[in-house]
Formats: structure tokens, sequence, C-alpha cells
């Protein structure tokens, strides 16, 4: 006997179903009008990438580097040399992987600047819990080769245009800093290393070792005495320079101009190393919790560089599809459903099975949907299943509509039906459907049996 097991997807990871394509697909729509409508062209890069393209974007000492990779172990070994054998890993973020691809494709030689936008899962090993997932989706846009400040409260804009194309802007703020830049950083660096020193035995083991390494990162610390200790830390704000507190000025009149509602949040530094100036994420006004961002980006003007590239101020910002989907569903948003097919044939009996396959492929070479299920042969069971389909019309196909080449065309909506040649059904049908809405309709119970169909016949 085999082993009975219940199966599950890995920790962190879940299922789309079916049931819930129409959502998935009213976000992914979204974002994708909104994106192609800007110029933003579609880039998608591979699930896994050389580690380095990620250890030297978000940064050695970040969370999401020294403990969310998830490695991939090649099955076969290969006869391979080369930076990337034995050292892939699944993207945990797409950014890093554009300013690859950016460099690899010369995109720099494009007109610039390049807009890019992606829509794909991402990894990351979390802890999970809702919101929070270890395969997660993300949809990025990305601007590379602009440096002006109204590019960067456009690129905010459109976020929170598509939050409101969406139907979930209302109660949403968008918290913004800005980290400076390598001129001024390095001065708050110290600053901020300074007002830890004396109470290095009071932050946690992680936050003890960041201090040398990477002070910044105490201020992202989710553990409650390193939270506490940030209360009164030094602002960067206060450290940057003339050219960065303009560029930032700049944002937030743009900002103001575009009805965009904000918060300056001086402890916002998330959780990459790559970003210069601009940074922010949109979270909704009433929930404070850490990790609840709907998204969020900044500037990265260095990290072309930094990969050997020509100096590009770059900016861009990845928006958390499930916790847009949860929000979606915690407002009760009506989503738009998908598509039904145009047609259901029904077919009973040998030579009408033969019909309906006929019927079928010609309705498809004509671009319409024609659904069948000919491995059922009842009429009520087919009738059902067209409901379901959420249909409009369906054909139905008997032995005497096969000898006779005639088929029914029923109108689901409203229950009536007319004897058309099987010769005519691809104009009758196209004539019907003109003008008729291809939303899926709900379902209503059928009670056809097969004699009152018959005698409705
Ligand atoms: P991020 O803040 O790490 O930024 O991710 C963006 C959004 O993805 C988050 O605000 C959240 O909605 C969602 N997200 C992140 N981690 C998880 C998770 N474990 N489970 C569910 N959702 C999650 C970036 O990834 C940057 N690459 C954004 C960017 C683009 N910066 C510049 N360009």
């Amino acid at each position: 006997m085999p082993e009975k097991r219940d199966w599950r997807s890995p920790r962190g990871t879940h299922d789309i179903l079916p049931e819930n394509e129409a959502l998935w697909r009213y976000v992914r729509d979204t974002i994708a009008h909104r994106a192609s409508g800007f110029g933003y062209g579609r880039l998608e890069t591979p699930i896994f990438e050389e580690r380095d393209v990620f250890s030297k974007a978000i940064g050695e000492a970040t969370d999401i580097i020294q403990k969310e990779m998830f490695e991939v172990r090649r099955a076969i070994e290969e006869k391979e040399t080369g930076a990337d054998r034995d050292n892939l890993i699944l993207r945990p973020e797409g950014t890093a992987a554009v300013v690859r691809a950016y460099l690899e494709h010369g995109m720099h030689t494009w007109p610039q600047p390049v807009k890019l936008w992606y829509f794909g899962p991402m990894f990351r090993a979390e802890r999970p819990q809702r919101g929070r997932y270890r395969q997660f989706w993300q949809g990025g846009l990305e601007i590379l080769g602009d440096d002006d400040p109204t590019t960067d409260a456009l690129l905010i804009y459109l976020f929170w245009q598509i939050l409101g194309d969406l139907g979930i802007r209302e109660g949403l703020i968008v918290d913004i800093n800005s980290m400076g830049c390598p001129t001024c950083r390095p001065k708050y660096r110290k600053t901020l290393t300074a007002y830890y020193q004396p109470h290095q035995e009071k932050l946690c083991p992680a936050c003890q070792n960041r201090l040398t390494k990477n002070p910044l990162r105490l201020l992202d610390c989710k553990e409650e005495a390193c939270q506490n200790l940030k209360k009164d830390a030094p602002q960067l704000f206060d450290s940057i320079c003339t050219a960065c507190r303009e560029h930032f000025r700049i944002v937030l009149e743009s900002l103001d101009e575009l009805g965009v509602v904000y918060n300056l949040k001086a402890t916002l530094v998330r959780g990459f190393d790559y970003y210069t100036r601009t940074t922010f994420e949109i979270r909704a006004i009433d929930d404070t919790r850490s990790q609840n961002a709907l998204g969020g980006g900044g500037r990265y003007d260095g990290l072309l560089e930094q990969f050997g590239g020509k100096a590009t101020p770059a900016i861009g910002l990845a928006i958390g599809i499930e916790r847009v989907i949860l929000r979606l569903q915690d407002l009760n948003i009506a989503i738009p459903s998908l598509p039904a097919g145009d047609v259901f044939v029904i077919q009973l009996g040998e030579r009408a099975k033969k019909a309906c396959f006929n019927l079928v492929a010609r309705l498809g070479d004509q671009g319409l949907s024609a659904l069948c299920q000919p491995g059922k042969d009842s009429l009520k069971t087919q009738l059902r299943l067209a409901d379901r389909a959420g249909v409009r019309f369906t054909l139905i196909i008997g032995q005497r509509e096969a000898l006779d080449e005639t088929a029914i065309l029923r109108n689901m909506v409203e229950a009536t039906q007319e004897t058309i040649m099987q010769s005519e059904i691809v104009e009758v049908l196209t004539e019907r459907l003109r003008g008729v809405s291809r939303a899926r309709r709900e379902p209503t119970i059928i009670d056809t049996d097969e004699e009152s169909f018959s005698e409705s016949r």
C-alpha cells in the first residue's frame, strides 16, 4: 500500500487556483496597462541568477543575502567552469537582475531613460506569516538613465495611480525618506556609529555585528531592544548634503502637486544597500506593523557603476502582488470576471459527436472560443457544464440535427432557442454575439431534464 500523506506546497508558498485567476489577472493587467501606457517595456529575467548579481547589489551584510537566499543546487554535474557554477540563487528581487540585463544588452546605447517593467515570482527564505511568503510575486517598474527629482515623484505617482485603478488607494500613505549619497552618507554613518557605540551591549547579536559592518542596517532591525534605541537615533535627513536636500525638496513639492499623500519617515532605510537619495514604501495608514508595505522602492544612482557600467542614475519600485490581493479581498473590491467562452457545443450520439468536433474546429478557426465535453453523453450534464462555464450560447446537436446538418442555438440568458443550418453557424453566432457582453454570466440552476427539453423542442 502506498503511504498516505497530506501533500502540501512547501512552507511559505501557495498555489494560485483557477478560482483566483480573475483576481490575479486583474492586478497584472492593471499594472501592465499603466506600465505600457507610460512607455515601460516588459523585461523578464531568469528566475535564478549568479549569486554575485544580488550580493553585490543588495549588500553582503543584509538579511536577504545573509539569511534568506535559496541556493540552486544542480542535479547533474556539468563539466562546466565559470562564475555561475554552483553559485546560482533564486532571485530575491528584480532590480539587481534588471541592472545585469541593462549592462548585458548594452541598453546604455538605447535612448535614455530606459523604462522597464516586470512581473514574476521572487524567493526569500523569510519566516512565513500573513502577507509574507517564501515565494511571492512582484510587479516592478525601473527607470534607468534619469536623475531628475520629478521622475521620482512621477514614479511614485504611477504606483499611486495603479492603486487607484485597482480601487484600493483610499487609506494608503507613502512613507518617504532620503538616504543621501556617497558624499554625505559616510558622515551620517559616523554619527550613527557614535550614537550606538555606548549602547553596544544592549543591541541584538546581529546588530552588534552590523555596527562595524553596516551601521545603517541597525535602523532596519525588528528586535525590540534595537527598536527602542532607534527612537533617539540621529536622523539621516539631518546629515544629507545640499544637493541631496535640494533633490528631496523637489520630490516632495512634486508629490504635493500630484496630490500624493505622504509621510516623512526618517528611519526608512529599507533592506538593500543599493539605495541613494529617495526611498519610499506604501502602506495602509492604520497599519504600522513592520513588513506590511504594499510596495516600495527608491533611487540606486550608484549601482550601475558598481557593476562596472557607466555612471547611470536610476530609480524603481516593486509592488507586492499578494499584499495587494489581500487588500482587495479585505476591502471586498468587486473584480471584473474573466471573459467566458463564446459557445458550448453539446452533442448527443456518435454522429453528433463528429459534427461537434467539426464545428468546434471551424468556430475556433474563426476566432470564436467554442467549448465542448465529448466525454459526457447526457444533455442535462452538458447543459450544466455550459451553465457553469458562464457561456451565453449553447449549440445542441442531437441525432436528428446531425442527419439534417442543423443545430439548435440556445440563448442561455433568455432561455430561447432556434434551429439553424450548421453551415451558417459561424455567421449567425458572430451576429448574435455582436454587442453582447463577453463577461462570464452567473450560473443559474438548470432545471432542464432530457424530457422537458425534448418537449420544448
Ligand atoms: P522590497 O521592499 O523588498 O523591494 O519588496 C517590494 C514589495 O514586495 C514589498 O513592499 C512587499 O509588498 C513585497 N514583498 C517583499 N517581500 C515579501 C515577502 N516575503 N512576501 C510577500 N511580499 C513581499 C524590492 O524588492 C526592491 N527590488 C524594490 C525596488 C525596485 N527598488 C528599486 N527598484
